[in-house]
Parts: structure tokens; C-alpha cells; sequence
């Protein structure tokens, strides 16, 4: 298979490589005064380079057994280029192809395989994801293809989300998430610089923090939460709870993909985010891409819950009992420093229910 995009680089490729070659051949005929036998003791020249005095640099012609290994080695190359694809688009006489070699080692593989992926054919994604056999492929699979974004624990991090918390943008149903695997996705926030001054940016910011009961000033809180229903309800929803069809995120239950400081939140509403998860369909095999389905589902939904996908449902935030007093119980996980004063603001302290 030949890469060039038109023949001109085809052709220039195979006159520099046999022209290479003659070149070579053409450079032992210029020099053929040095070929040939040894002549007799005395009568060699020297090229006058003397060292330390008394060691003269002899001009002997090249032996012979010499010359024949050029020649051969040209003859190789000529040889070489002939049967093997090496001029342009010429595919060689025999026909080799790495890329065909390639694809038949592929192809071998997955055949191998198909009996172990042969097994999940007929389960459902919650079956697989109780199967341990299922499950050492699966996350095999997650660590040669995804951990390098949602890092080897499916944490995430800064932009990734985490994918163990039970917390969606998009959804966690197995359908969805195998389209996200499958089709990729792309989270757009647009920017609000050309409408929101950053004085009014920090206000929804308090705002956008209050709704999931992390420190707020309440005078901000109140001028922001104006703000967002003119802005920003449209995607995230008048209650904040966000739009998974849309990609946008739920703000009230206290996860950030780009952290909760004021800092960030007003970043995310001047400037926007761009945020991609690419296609894996042509990565991944269909049946591969079942399975891993099921590991990244399996994450979230503790094997009880797994014959029942919808009743289980998220299992990110321990829900403090009904009843207990606001103050000191903040949802689980919420970073010590910002619980201090939950309940300063009455807006969404408890955790909510998804
Ligand atoms: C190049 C980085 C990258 C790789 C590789 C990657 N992802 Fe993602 N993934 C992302 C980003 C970024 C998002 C968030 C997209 C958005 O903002 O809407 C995402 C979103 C997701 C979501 C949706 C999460 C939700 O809350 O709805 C799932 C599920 C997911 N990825 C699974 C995977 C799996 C499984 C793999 C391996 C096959 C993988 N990702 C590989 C970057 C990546
Ligand atoms: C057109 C729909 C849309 C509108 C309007 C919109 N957002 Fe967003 N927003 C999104 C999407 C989609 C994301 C997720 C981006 C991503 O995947 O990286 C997002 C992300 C965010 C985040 C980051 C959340 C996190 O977990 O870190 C914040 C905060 C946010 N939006 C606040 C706002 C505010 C405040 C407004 C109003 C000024 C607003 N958004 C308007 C769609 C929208």
C-alpha cells in the first residue's frame, strides 16, 4: 500500500532509490585504478601523510574479495527493491504488505477471542457486570483505553468526570453510557462574557454554590439567583438539577467537574467549556465495547442492585437520615472546609435524592 497522495512522490521516491544505487555502482567505476591485484613490495604510493615522524599512509588498491561485497550489496539492493514494495506505489513481485500482515494478525486475534466475548452475547450489561470473568476484561479494557482521562481508579479529575459516584451528565443507564462509549460526547457550556459583567458572574457563582449548601453570601446569593434564572435555566434547569439530554450538569448536588471555588465557577461562566470524550467505535469492537459497558456500569451499581437497574438508581451521596438537624450534616464527601457553614444559606443544604 502506497501512502502518496498523488504519483509525482511515487516517481521521485523510485529515482532516488535506483539512482542511488547506480550512483553507487557508477562511483566503483570511477575509481576502478584501485581495484585489482597488490602489486609488488616497493612499488606502492603513499598519499604523503606522514606521522610521528616515520609512519607513511600507503595507497593500496582495494582488494578485491572488497570490491565483489560492494558489488553484491548493490545487486541486493537492486534485487531488494524489485521483489519488495520500496519504489513508490510498485507493489514488489512478491506482493508483501505490512499493513496486510497487520490486519491477518488482527483478524487471528479476534478470532481467538470471539469464544471469551462469546459468552456475554445473550446476558444483559447488569449480568455482565456481576460476572468476575467480565470484569477483569472490562477493566483491562479501561486501562488500556480510557484510564489515561478518567485515570486507572474511573475517578476523573479536573475536566473527566469521575465515573463512580453515581452522578451523571449525560445519564447512567447502560444504553447511555455504551452510546457515550460508542458515539463519544461533547459537553459545551457557552461563554456569558458578552452578557455578564464578572461583578454579576461572581454573584451567580455565589449563587450556583449556595445550591449545593456550600458557603454563600446571601445578599450575592440573592442578586445571583435573578441572574441565573435569566441565564442559565434554560440548560441547567430553574432548580439547578441540570439536563443530562443536554450534557448539563446537575448544580446542586455539590460535584464539580472544574472544582466549586467562586475563582472557577465565574471562569466557567465568562469564558464557557469545551469538553470532549471521543468515539470509540472504531477502537473497540462491538462486543468489547459491551463489556466495558457494563464494568463502567458496575462501578456505580453495587451487585444487589443489579437486577434492577432502575430501582437502585445512584448510590454517590449518603443521604443523612430525615430529620436530622441541618447544621454538621453536610452530604458525605463535601471537603471539610467548605461544611463549616453549610446551612447559612437555606437553599439546598440537604443532599438531594436523584
Ligand atoms: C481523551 C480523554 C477521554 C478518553 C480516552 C475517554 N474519555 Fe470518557 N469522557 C471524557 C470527557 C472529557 C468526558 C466529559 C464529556 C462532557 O463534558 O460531556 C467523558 C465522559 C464520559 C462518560 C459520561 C459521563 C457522564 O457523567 O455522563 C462516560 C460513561 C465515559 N466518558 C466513559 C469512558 C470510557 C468507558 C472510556 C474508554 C473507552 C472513555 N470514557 C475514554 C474524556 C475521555
Ligand atoms: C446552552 C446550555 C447552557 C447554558 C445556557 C448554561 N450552561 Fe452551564 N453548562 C452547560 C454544559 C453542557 C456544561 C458542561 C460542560 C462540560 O461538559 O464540560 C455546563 C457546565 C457548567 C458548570 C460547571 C459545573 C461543574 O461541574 O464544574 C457551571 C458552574 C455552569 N455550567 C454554570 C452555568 C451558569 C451559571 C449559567 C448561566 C450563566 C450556565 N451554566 C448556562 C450548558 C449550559
Amino acid at each position: 500500500m502506497s501512502d502518496f497522495v498523488n504519483g509525482f512522490w511515487g516517481i521521485f521516491i523510485s529515482v532516488v532509490a535506483v539512482g542511488g544505487v547506480l550512483w553507487c555502482v557508477w562511483l566503483l567505476y570511477t575509481q576502478r585504478r584501485w581495484l585489482g591485484a597488490k602489486p609488488a613490495a616497493g612499488q606502492v604510493e603513499d598519499t604523503g601523510h606522514v606521522w610521528d615522524g616515520d609512519l607513511t599512509e600507503l595507497n593500496n588498491p582495494v582488494p578485491t574479495w572488497w570490491t565483489w561485497m560492494y558489488l553484491l550489496a548493490c545487486l541486493f539492493a537492486l534485487g531488494y527493491l524489485f521483489f519488495m514494495p520500496g519504489l513508490g506505489s510498485y507493489k514488489g513481485q512478491l506482493g508483501y504488505s505490512s499493513t496486510e500482515e497487520v490486519a491477518q494478525h488482527q483478524a487471528k486475534m479476534a478470532n481467538a477471542v470471539r469464544p471469551i466475548y462469546a459468552r456475554f452475547e445473550t446476558m444483559t450489561v447488569p449480568q455482565i457486570s456481576q460476572d468476575a470473568g467480565a470484569r477483569e476484561i472490562g477493566q483491562r479494557l479501561f486501562l488500556n483505553n480510557c484510564a489515561q482521562c478518567h485515570g486507572s481508579d474511573a475517578k476523573g479529575g479536573p475536566s473527566f468526570p469521575n465515573l463512580t459516584d453515581g452522578d451523571w451528565l449525560h445519564g447512567g443507564s447502560p444504553e447511555v453510557i455504551m452510546k457515550t462509549i460508542k458515539e463519544g460526547r461533547h459537553g459545551v457550556m457557552p461563554p456569558w462574557k458578552a452578557a455578564i459583567d464578572a461583578k454579576a458572574a461572581g454573584d451567580i457563582a455565589q449563587y450556583v454554590r449556595s445550591l449545593s449548601g456550600l458557603t454563600a453570601d446571601p445578599i450575592r446569593v440573592f442578586r445571583g439567583k435573578r441572574e441565573f434564572g435569566n441565564f442559565c435555566v434554560a440548560c441547567h434547569g430553574v432548580d439547578g438539577k441540570g439536563n443530562q439530554l443536554m450534557g448539563a450538569p446537575n448544580l446542586t448536588d455539590d460535584v464539580w467537574l472544574y472544582g466549586s471555588s467562586e475563582a472557577s465557577i465565574v471562569k466557567t461562566i465568562l469564558d464557557g467549556r469545551d469538553n470532549r470524550m471521543p468515539a470509540h467505535e472504531h477502537i473497540l469492537n462491538p462486543e468489547q465495547i459491551k463489556v466495558l459497558t457494563a464494568w463502567v456500569w458496575g462501578l456505580s451499581n453495587k451487585p444487589e442492585a443489579a437486577g434492577d437497574v432502575q430501582a437502585e438508581g445512584n448510590t454517590a451521596v449518603d443521604t443523612p437520615a430525615a430529620g436530622t438537624p441541618a447544621a454538621g450534616t453536610p452530604a458525605a464527601g463535601t471537603p471539610a472546609a467548605e461544611t463549616t457553614a453549610v446551612g447559612t444559606v437555606a437553599v439546598g443544604t440537604a443532599p438531594l435524592a436523584k
